[in-house]
This record gives structure tokens, sequence and C-alpha cells, in this order.
């Protein structure tokens, strides 16, 4: 990971109108991305890491959805601000994402082939051969047998673990800056999810690529990422390295996460540890700590204010009256 910053996420709001009031989905998210850095967004389902992730590169569907401020700075130009032309330039072509769910991205009609050369003919102006000479190479890189044959079947002849491995393939082919990942191997056992996601990062160290990996374990992210940030109810609540966030966790919710990961060199006498309570409706939250009503160490001030950031020493930082002076002596 470099010292270069090339993607700058800056107080990011992207709230959904629905009959019953303002989803604010996402909430004033803040954070940086390095050249070849793997940064882990962690969370319970509804926390907000898909639609972050989609308006990043400018996917809210618009209405009901709509970015209601922040910026996102890529190499310094927002996104947000784009013309569409440009943006579909970035999209699949600098910045790639792979969706939660493989057959929302590939067609079920179209050849794998199909859907492969014509993305690399157009983002990289290659002819077709040549464009099919890298889709063939990309496939044998992600772990595909026999790709020249492969290449010319439809998605529905491929098991769930090559699917997620072709989307891999097509995710990498125009040697993205970025690649997102959402949730790339919920959908499949815990063996191929082990093998894709080390697939992914052996891929994505050779390319240099920089990875946003989203996903409801911090399992998951312990063996892949540099940075990890912990997305509550629309919000960034803890961030930092993966080792500190590990060794030192700050907020509450992160600690229950971190209790909840199975672990394989302690024995389990008892159930694993879950979290109580269920994640907040974000739709017209209250401006406190969402997170109270689940929290061991909730104190009077987190029921009538929202936490200020706390910055530690380490660069880590958190969202906890715990840790804020204002919130010592209540
Ligand atoms: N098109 C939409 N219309 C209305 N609300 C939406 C829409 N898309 C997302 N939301 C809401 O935004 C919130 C955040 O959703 P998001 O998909 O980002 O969650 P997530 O953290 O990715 O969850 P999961 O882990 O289940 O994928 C949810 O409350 C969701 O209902
Ligand atoms: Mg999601």
């Amino acid at each position: 990971m470099s010292d270069e910053v090339i993607l700058q996420v800056k107080d990011l709001k992207t709230y959904f109108l629905v009959d019953e009031g303002t989803v604010k989905a996402v909430d004033g998210v803040s954070f940086d991305l390095h050249k070849g850095e793997t940064l882990g967004i962690v969370g319970e389902s509804c926390s907000g890491k898909s639609v972050s992730n989609l308006s990043i590169i400018n996917l809210i569907p618009s209405p009901p959805g709509k970015i209601a401020g922040g910026e996102v700075l890529f190499h310094g130009k927002d996104l947000l601000k784009m013309p569409q032309n440009e943006i579909r330039e970035i999209r699949g072509n600098k910045i790639s994402m792979i969706f939660q769910d493989p057959m929302t991205s590939l067609n079920p009609f179209l050849r794998i082939s199909t859907q492969m050369v014509e993305t690399i003919m157009l983002h990289q102006k290659l002819s077709q051969e040549e464009a099919k000479a890298k889709a063939i190479e990309m496939l044998k890189l992600a772990g595909i047998p026999a790709p020249e044959k492969r290449i010319d079947q439809y998605p529905h002849q491929f098991s769930g673990g090559m699917r997620q491995r072709v989307m891999i393939a097509m995710g990498l082919s125009c040697n993205p800056e970025i690649l997102i990942a959402d949730e790339p191997t919920s959908a499949l056992d815990v063996t191929i999810q082990a093998q894709i996601l080390e697939l992914m990062q052996e891929l994505t160290r050779k390319l240099g690529t920089a990875v946003i990996l989203i996903t409801h374990s911090l399992g998951v992210v312990a063996g892949m990422c540099d940075t990890i940030c912990v997305m509550y109810a629309g919000r960034i609540v803890e961030r930092g390295h993966t080792e500190e966030i590990f060794e030192s966790p700050r907020h509450p919710y992160t600690m229950g996460l971190i209790r909840s990961v199975p672990r394989l060199d302690q024995e389990t006498k008892n159930r694993l540890y879950s979290i109580p309570g269920q994640p907040p409706n974000v739709i017209d939250l209250p401006d406190c700590c969402p997170f109270y009503p689940r929290c061991d160490k909730v104190k009077d001030i987190c029921k009538k204010k929202y936490p200020p950031v706390v910055q530690f020493e380490n660069g880590q930082s958190a969202s906890c009256w715990l840790y804020s002076k204002e919130g010592q002596n209540v």
C-alpha cells in the first residue's frame, strides 16, 4: 500500500425518500483509499455498505434515492459532479464493481465471451481477437479450467463458485485502479469462499489494484484487509488498521463483532456470542447514538446526542462517548 490517496470520500450522504419518511442509508461517511490498499467495510445488514459503494460510482436509483451531500474525489475529481458519459468511462474501466449477486451482473442470455469481450474492446480499445485473448487469460488467472472452451458458455452452465471467479476475471479484465467487491462470496460455502478470496487477493496484489471489500464478517476482512471501516446505521463508527482494530477495538459495536467471530484456536464451550438486539431502522433516526439500545457500556449522554469522532494516536478513530471529554462526567 502506497501513501498516494486515489479515492477520497468526504461526508457522503445518500437518502431515499419513501412513503414512511427519509431513509438515511448513508449519513456522513468519509474515508480515504490509497493506491494498492485493501479496505474492508464491515457491518450488519442494512448498515449502508452497498449504498455507500453504489453512491461512489454514481449508481443510486433516483428517485427514490438522492445524494444529499458530500464529495467522492477520484484523483481529485468529484465523481458525483461528473457528466454521465465521463463517469461511464470510469465505471467498469478505472473503477470496477463485483455486485452482491453475480446473476445481477451477468446477463443470462449472453455467452461469457460476448459479455467480457465487448467490455474489454470498449474500454481498452483492443481488436476483437486481442480482447478475446485477454478475456481467456483473465479467466485462466481466475482459476477457470479450460477457459478457451468455457468462455463460449452461458452463465447458467457455471457453478456458483465458478460464476464468482468469472465475475472476478471480468472485474479485473480492464486493469482497474479500484475494485469494489460487494460480498463477493457470501452465497458460497466456506471452503470455496476462502479459495475465492485468496484468489482475489493474489490477483489484486499482482496487478496493484486497490480493493474495497464489503462484508458482514470481520473474519473475512481479518485475513485480507490492510484497513477496516466498521459501519453502523449509515455511518462509520470505527476505522483503523486491521491489526489495531483486532488488538484494541474501541467501539462497543466493534468489540461485539470481534467476539462473534468463530476462533479456531480456542475451544468453544459456550454458544458463539452474538450482539443482542437488532440493527435500527434508519428511517427518521433520532440524533443520538443508534447503537445505545444494544450497548453494554451505555451512558445517559448516548441517548441524547450523536457521539463525535475521537481520533487516537495510532491513527484509529471511533465515534463513541466513552472516549470523548464531554462524555466523561455523565
Ligand atoms: N432503492 C432503495 N429504496 C429505498 N431504500 C433503499 C434502497 N436501497 C437501499 N435502501 C435502504 O438503505 C439502507 C442501506 O441498505 P444497503 O443495501 O446499503 O445495506 P447493506 O449494508 O449493504 O446490507 P446487506 O449487508 O444486507 O447487503 C437499508 O435500510 C435499505 O433498505
Ligand atoms: Mg449490501
